[in-house]
């Protein structure tokens, strides 16, 4: 029989976790995170419907993202033993300049519906990384404010061309005029997904005040409160538009965009220049053809085709095509560092995230992205010790493959 007795104080005592002093709730929840997916989860308890489902829905039966996700789960890591990795290194060089991580933030439109920090928040988290943030032509915060938010940033432009080339021309020259390094032209929205949760959540921007709204303000009093205090929530570039998004890029973006768009995009823009929505070995020497610096192979998170190829499963072949002339990164699905080293293990220079941001921001604003920031740090060095890698050169196809089925 176990004979019993009462504990000591000063056995107690160890015990105790005090919580740090003047943490706000917001504070205390971010720190409870311990992966995008739990950042994911506060975002979606926080925001209102429609804008969650913004950010974390994709086109039609959604069958893009859910492939691009099961495929990082499909990745098999074969690690080195007995490699001293006590000074592992996860840096780069991408288009010339150092990047302390294989890490790109991707252009997402309408940041600040997320939350009111918006763009400025997400480039100056980029900064303190030291990596680069791309601002999307979608913007909500001008390219010149993004400047003054980061200006020590890596800081690139995407572009969506319009059918009006002049606007779309002063758009490019307002992005280089205030330093932006790098143009990055997205070639996979001729029209809009079919973006269902959208449609069924009648989401509209700005969002519309219908019956529905009110009962979500409710339901959501900060997020309203937010965005009805602060700076009006429009395009940075853009003329006042209200309706639906899938309208907006029907009427503004041009599908008659081919191969002489990118010509006379590499004849007058002077920095590098990057093809984002690659997605086949033939389209990727196309544009490494026309002189381009870098593609990122991408089906945009699964937001525009659905049933798209599989990012890392293309991934490969497009490296062998055109690896030795373009920089080739690759984005949709990635969740955590792990991704990010399996992407770079597969022949990838960089990968880009964009919902692992936005779910941060959803969840906590500035703070919300660097927490977002510090677990896929964390998670990218961790997973290269356990690799036994010191550096991003020894993740070679041997270290990372792709299980079948
Ligand atoms: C809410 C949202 C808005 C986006 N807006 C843009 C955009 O304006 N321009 C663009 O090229 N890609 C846009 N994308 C696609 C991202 O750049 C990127 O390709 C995609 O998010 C990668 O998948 P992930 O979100 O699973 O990381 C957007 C994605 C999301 C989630």
């Amino acid at each position: 029989m176990t004979r019993r007795r009462l504990p000591r104080w000063s056995e107690l005592r160890p015990f105790l976790r005090v919580q740090p002093l003047g943490r706000t709730p917001s504070a205390r929840r971010l720190a409870g995170a311990s992966s995008i997916a739990d950042l994911r989860d506060i975002a979606r308890r926080s925001r209102p419907r429609a804008v969650f489902d913004y950010v974390d829905g994709a086109a039609e039966t959604e069958t893009s993202l859910r492939r691009s996700r099961e495929a990082f789960g499909r990745v098999e890591f074969v690690p080195r033993v007995l490699h001293d990795v006590t000074r592992t290194d996860p840096s780069t060089t991408l288009l010339g300049r150092r990047s302390a991580l294989p890490l790109i933030f991707a252009p997402t439109g309408f940041t600040r519906l997320m939350h009111h920090e918006g763009e400025p928040a997400v480039a100056r988290v980029a900064e303190r990384m030291g990596i680069p943030y791309v601002l999307s032509t979608m913007g909500t915060t001008s390219p010149e404010d993004v400047a003054a938010a980061a200006p020590n940033g890596q800081n690139w432009f995407q572009l969506y061309l319009w059918r009006d080339r002049d606007a779309s021309l002063a758009l490019v020259e307002r992005a280089r005029a205030a330093g932006f390094g790098a143009l990055m032209l997205t070639v996979d929205t001729p029209v809009a997904g079919a973006r269902l949760r959208d449609a069924r959540n009648g989401f509209s921007i700005p969002p519309a005040l219908t019956a529905k709204t009110l009962f979500d303000i409710a339901l959501h009093p900060s997020w309203w409160f937010d965005v009805l205090t602060t700076e009006p929530l429009q395009f940075a570039s853009l003329d006042a538009w209200h309706g639906p998004v899938a309208d907006l890029i029907d009427q503004l973006f041009d599908p008659a965009l081919n191969l002489k768009d990118v010509a006379w995009l590499r004849e007058m823009w002077p920095a590098p220049l990057i093809i984002k929505g690659i997605q086949t070995a033939d389209d990727a020497r196309m544009v490494a053809d026309a002189g381009v610096d870098a593609i990122v192979i991408s089906n945009h998170g699964g937001r525009q085709l659905d049933r798209a190829p599989v990012p890392l499963e293309q991934l490969p072949d497009i490296v062998k095509a055109v690896g030795d002339r373009v920089e080739v990164y690759l984005d949709g699905g990635i969740m955590n560092g792990g991704d990010v080293v399996a992407a770079v293990g597969m022949g990838a220079r960089a990968a880009l995230v964009g919902r692992a941001y936005l779910y941060g921001l959803m969840a906590g604003g500035e703070a919300g992205v660097q927490r977002a920031g510090d677990l896929l740090t964390k998670d990218v060095t961790r997973t290269m010790r356990l690799l036994g890698a010191n550096d991003l050169s020894e993740l070679t196809t041997d270290r990372v493959r792709l299980r079948q089925g």
